[in-house]
């Protein structure tokens, strides 16, 4: 199969479908509630989509836990309606890209039902099994989501390892039969006719033999498993044999979450070459905000360290490899609220990072609602949360490390996953639009003045500005082409860089600051032609630049040696 690397042009939109679109009332966002907004996708202009799961599951992460991988969940529809979702979005010219969750699966899928029976079942080996020490789990390690990553079993007074809930235990992937059931079921959703797949916590899934003991900080509960269970020593020969077996049949996009990856792993996971995937999910600008490898706390995002990691990337994947662009997704907060202003610059910043991101090399990537500049929400009480690592770290906190219930309640309204899981914002109606009937999560409550009906036909909106990057990026090559050099690095007022191949250069200008700001234009870009600017009237390119709060702006020449 002759793959065409199409991803590098497009722009994929991410839908969480529990909280997209109820088209029949009962709360949960669901398959034909999709099929009913492919018109609003196609019109903002967006390539793919990432669809979070929809297969079968009890729900115990939302879906990250897969009782069935054939099949869809009857709150989301049938595959009847999965079929008629695909074939309309495929009219449109829309490709879906699903989601692979196969670190781990359900405790209710029938391969771990057979495998706790006995220690002797075929199924056994299809997850990690192994005895307790003195009384103990065999090893220190902590799940991602509190308590430790070990459950015991009463059937055969084995534990067995869960790096996520006790509900999600992981898959062993030296086991050739696992790998050889997750290809089969691969080949059978590309067979059916998706795009590709997004590979949920790909990068855990080889551990080191023996499980070793994590390192432990002090104040920790549990030891830290990273070092043994992600980057393990046979992940990308496994990720190169899935290749081989499965995606090089086939022109598709794949991209891996890939926490704990830096710059050099991405360079074998995201290579050129494609032995392995199209591209990765990094996280190190994501994880700025944390302390310690800690979420949870009340640090700020520092705009040069933000640069630097951006930049990083750029320069590190350069003509090796390919980046991805994202500021969002179902697990982290609402990008204007944590990198730009939700007060009086709620607007400007919100397209100022559109228009930072847009212009970088790699497929950008925008979570549904970020495209109307949805922000972060108020949980007025522990009982409106949904999320399980928000209600199992509330929990640890304040009852087992002595953290106050106002701190924590702090740092989930501004770190926690359910900001980004609040319903779509479509109008002012009841539920802003997302469902008749109750919704499975509070609403945001400023949904009558953010949202898309008031946005989608506005020349001035959020939305609109997210057109006009996907646009920008479609028509000039050098979006996709050029070289990426940052402008500034040690300024935490603005973000900006060049991009440039032999016959074009852009300049992007993107003020971080709410107050006003000047910029030096480089000399060669002095009177280039504007292409964007999020205020009007728009500047021109004169040699000293005053930005106004927030203010962002793209410059654009035909390089002078080609310019006929
Ligand atoms: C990934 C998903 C997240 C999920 C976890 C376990 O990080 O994005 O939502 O909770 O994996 O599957
Ligand atoms: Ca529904």
């Amino acid at each position: 199969m002759k793959q065409t690397q199409w991803w590098k042009k497009a722009v994929v939109y991410q839908i969480y479908p529990r909280s997209f679109n109820d088209s029949n009332g009962d709360g949960i966002g669901d398959i034909p509630g999709i099929t009913e907004k492919l018109d609003y996708l196609e019109n903002l202009g967006i390539d793919v989509i990432w669809l979070s799961p929809v297969y079968a599951s009890p729900n115990d992460d939302n879906g990250y836990d897969i009782s069935d991988y054939r099949a869809i969940n009857p709150e989301f529809g049938t595959m009847a309606d999965f079929d008629e979702m695909l074939a309309q979005a495929h009219a449109r010219g829309i490709k879906i890209v699903m989601d692979l969750v196969v670190n781990h699966s359900s405790d209710e899928h029938e391969w771990f039902i057979q495998s706790r029976k006995d220690r002797t079942n075929p199924y056994r080996d299809f997850y990690f099994w192994r005895d307790g020490k003195n009384g103990k789990p065999p090893n220190n390690w902590g799940s991602v989501f509190s308590g430790p990553a070990w459950e015991f079993d009463e059937t055969t007074c084995q534990y067995y390892l869960h790096l996520f809930t006790r509900k999600q235990p992981d898959l062993n992937w030296e086991n050739s039969r696992v790998r050889g059931e997750v290809y089969d079921m691969m080949r059978w959703w590309l067979d059916k006719g998706v795009d590709g797949f997004r590979m949920d916590v790909i990068s855990a899934i080889s551990k080191v033999e023996g499980l070793p003991d994590g390192p432990i900080e002090e104040g920790d509960l549990y030891g830290n498993f990273v070092p043994y269970a992600f980057n393990g020593p046979r992940m990308h020969e496994f990720i190169r044999e899935m290749n081989r077996e499965v995606l090089s049949g086939y022109d598709i996009m794949t991209v891996g979450e890939t926490p704990g990856v830096g710059v050099e792993e991405a360079k074998k996971f995201a290579n050129a070459d494609m032995s392995e995937l199209s591209m990765i999910f990094q996280f190190e600008h994501v994880k700025l905000i944390d302390e310690n490898g800690i979420k949870w706390g009340d640090k700020k995002i520092c705009v040069r360290e933000l640069k630097r990691v951006m930049a990083k990337w750029q320069n590190g994947l350069e003509g090796k490899a390919w980046n991805s662009l994202y500021w969002e997704n179902h697990d982290q907060p609402r990008s204007v609220s944590r990198f730009g202003g939700e007060g009086r610059y709620w607007e400007k910043s919100a397209k100022t990072l559109a228009v930072c991101l847009h212009m970088m090399q790699g497929t950008p990537y925008i979570y549904q609602g970020q495209e109307i500049g949805m922000t972060n929400t108020i949980f007025e009480s522990v009982r409106d949360y949904r999320d399980v690592e928000q209600i199992n770290a509330f929990r640890e906190y304040t009852e087992e490390l002595g953290v106050s219930e106002e701190d924590m309640m702090r740092w989930i309204a501004k770190e926690g996953r359910d900001n980004a899981r609040t319903p779509m914002q479509w109008s002012g109606a009841h539920a802003a639009g997302f469902t008749d009937g109750e919704p499975w999560i509070k609403t945001n409550p400023n949904y009558k003045q953010i949202n898309a009906e008031k946005q989608a036909g506005d020349p001035d909106s959020i939305f609109s500005a997210y057109q006009a990057m996907i646009r920008l990026r479609k028509k000039f090559d050098v979006v996709t082409d050029g070289k990426f050099t940052l402008l500034d690095p040690d300024s935490d007022k603005n973000f900006s860089y060049t991009r440039e191949t032999a016959s074009e250069k852009l300049l992007v200008i993107c003020s971080f600051s709410e107050k006003p700001i000047t910029f030096a234009v480089p000399d060669d870009m002095i009177d280039s032609k504007i292409l964007y600017c999020n205020y009007s009237p728009a500047p021109s390119a004169t040699k000293e630049l005053a930005l106004r709060p927030w203010e962002s702006v793209i410059f654009y020449k035909k390089r002078v040696f080609t310019d006929k």
